[in-house]
């Protein structure tokens, strides 16, 4: 595989919350060599931060830079670092979901991050990274080697983030899933920075009715 533009090798992969991303990008790189690269884990890793000073959704702008100045936040071998600390776990609560949706919205978040994600990676000698996020395509790797948008339809991707959340909290039900899906839809989707969006030149992979497997295969068809 031979880079367009000279530099790393990137390929980029966006979608909604609960389309499997995550799973599919994260085996893709094992199978091709390349570093793996969550970005979400870095929204929420900020929110994480964010929180833990105060702040919510009403915030200003200043505030949230001041704080963010004094913020180290690290992705290495596919552990989240928050100013020196593993905060893998952390980051997963609903809560930090909620708030990594929420300030993912704010331009001094994005601002912030920016440089750290096209930084990101390199660390186990690679020569590219598999990016995964909502704006990887369209924002951060514009000159990515091989774009992907993952999709499912709602229903099918409010099933998995219950599975995912109820292994860690029983009492998730059906419906909490459903109704935390559709607000990450509809902010990750409408926010006036980087929305989440397929971008002209990405393959889009609808895996609603897909295997884990036959979505990565499809996958590597198109980086051969
Ligand atoms: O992929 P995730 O659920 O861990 O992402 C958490 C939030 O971070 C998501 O609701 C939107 C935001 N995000 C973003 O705005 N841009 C990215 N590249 C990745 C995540």
């Amino acid at each position: 595989m031979t880079n367009r533009n000279g530099r790393r090798k990137v390929i980029a992969i966006d979608g909604p919350a609960g389309a499997g991303k995550s799973t599919v990008a994260r085996a893709l790189a094992v199978n091709i060599g390349f570093d793996y690269l969550d970005t979400g884990a870095l929204y929420r890793a900020a929110a994480l931060k964010l929180v833990q000073a105060g702040l919510n959704e009403g915030a200003d702008d200043d505030l949230l830079s001041s704080v963010l100045r004094r913020t180290l936040i690290e992705f290495k071998n596919g552990v989240v670092f928050l100013d020196g600390k593993d905060v893998s776990e952390e980051i997963r609560t609903p809560e930090a979901g909620h708030y990594s949706s929420v300030f993912s919205a704010r331009k001094p978040v994005r601002d912030y991050l920016l440089e750290i994600q096209r930084n990101a990676g390199g660390t186990n000698g690679s020569s590219g990274i598999v990016a995964e996020g909502r704006d990887m395509a369209t924002v951060v790797f514009p000159d990515a080697l091989k774009k992907f948008y993952i999709t499912a339809d709602e229903h099918t991707r409010a099933q998995r983030r219950h599975a995912q959340l109820s292994e860690k909290n029983p009492d998730v039900t059906r419906e909490n899933a459903r109704l935390d899906i559709a607000a990450r839809d509809e902010r990750d989707t409408t926010r006036a920075i980087a929305p989440l969006t397929r971008a002209a030149d990405a393959i889009e992979i609808d895996t609603t009715n897909l295997s884990i497997e036959e979505t990565i295969l499809k996958m590597l068809k198109e980086c051969l």
